[in-house]
């Protein structure tokens, strides 16, 4: 009978069958995968594991401190914590094309990551939260001749430059099973139910091109969207909520005076692997007071509307 209590037993066998005395590094991205990937090989090697967090700039409010509290000081786990943010940010701004957006960021992610694991001399090993969606999407989407839908930020091709054989542990598994093992290993419930957040981060949610302003407008505005979700209690209901800032500015009317500030889109889906997935129905009164809140308290939105598009024929991100 399969168990994920047998699956995680199996799983730090292989681990350390396949590792032998070498040394493992590990892109965190803050995500459920790549936490739940790192804290089972360290549970299999303990401390031949070093886990590099890049952090690209492109992260939501306060996700950077809370990846770091959680694994250096609550784990135990080695963390180097790269603060990338002006090279990143630099790279991007006044790009617009969703696909040299992804893979702007896919090379320097790489070469970030390779600079640092260089610095700690280098690593037998790369692991990865590599899921089984992952593995079928990024070859075939739709069953079909194989079509690159969205070119996906995993660390390809550096394994092979620096010489290192991948770790996928959670190679077979999906999400679901993804969080029944991170709650296995005692993640806290938390942070196991935590919405997928894509490795590009918010540069995908910012179409039209990326600046610090609309970064911090975008943080902001999706703080307070998924403060009012998580108030509702309906965090756990749906499979991601998160705010896109269109670079479409409108007219408005604050007190007596007109305004003229960007729009700014929610999206909520329900899915079970992101694969296929349907928009949210929340009740309007919900919609509202996410809206006003937004609008009343972020400097630079004027206007709220609600993406009611399901995959397909959109996707979950807008890039
Ligand atoms: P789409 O937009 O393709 O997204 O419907 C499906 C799921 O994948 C996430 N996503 C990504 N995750 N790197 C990731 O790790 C990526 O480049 C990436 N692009 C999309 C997306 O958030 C959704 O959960």
């Amino acid at each position: 009978e399969w168990t994920m209590a047998a699956f995680r037993e199996k799983a730090i066998a292989e681990i350390r069958e396949k590792v032998g005395d070498g040394k493992v590094i590990c892109g965190l991205s803050g995500g459920v995968d790549s936490s739940v990937a790192a804290v089972l090989i360290h549970e299999a090697i303990g401390d031949q594991l070093t886990c590099i967090f890049v952090d690209h700039g492109l992260l939501r409010m306060n996700e950077a401190e809370e990846v770091v509290t959680m694994f250096r000081d609550h784990y135990n786990i080695p963390l180097v914590h790269v603060q990338a943010e002006d090279t990143f940010i630099d790279a991007l701004e006044g790009e617009m094309d969703p696909e040299v957006k992804r893979k702007t960021i896919g090379r320097l992610f790489i070469e970030t990551f390779e600079a640092e694991a260089k610095k700690l001399g280098g690593a037998d090993f790369l692991a990865q939260g590599t899921l089984y969606p992952d593995v079928i999407e990024s070859v075939s989407f739709t069953g079909g001749p194989s079509v690159t839908i969205k070119s996906h930020h995993n660390v390809g091709g550096l394994p092979e430059r620096m010489n290192m054989q991948l770790v996928e542990p959670l190679r077979e598994l999906f999400k679901d099973e993804v969080r029944v093992l991170g709650k296995e290993l005692g993640l806290p419930a938390h942070f196991v139910g935590r919405q997928p957040f894509p490795g590009p981060g918010l540069a995908i949610r910012c179409p039209g091109g990326v600046t610090r302003d609309k970064l911090r407008i975008l943080r902001e505005a999706d703080a307070i969207y998924l403060d009012e979700i998580r108030k509702a209690g309906l965090y756990d209901a749906i499979w991601q909520a998160f705010a896109v800032l269109l670079p479409v500015q409108t007219v408005g009317v604050m007190g007596d005076g007109r305004t003229y500030e960007f729009v700014c889109a929610l999206r909520a889906v329900t899915s079970v692997d992101g694969m296929t997935a349907d928009f949210y129905h929340f009740d309007m009164e919900f919609l509202g007071q996410a809206a006003t809140r937004i609008i009343n308290e972020v400097k630079g939105i004027n206007r709220v509307v609600y993406d009611v598009t399901s995959k397909p024929p959109g996707t979950i991100e807008w890039e």
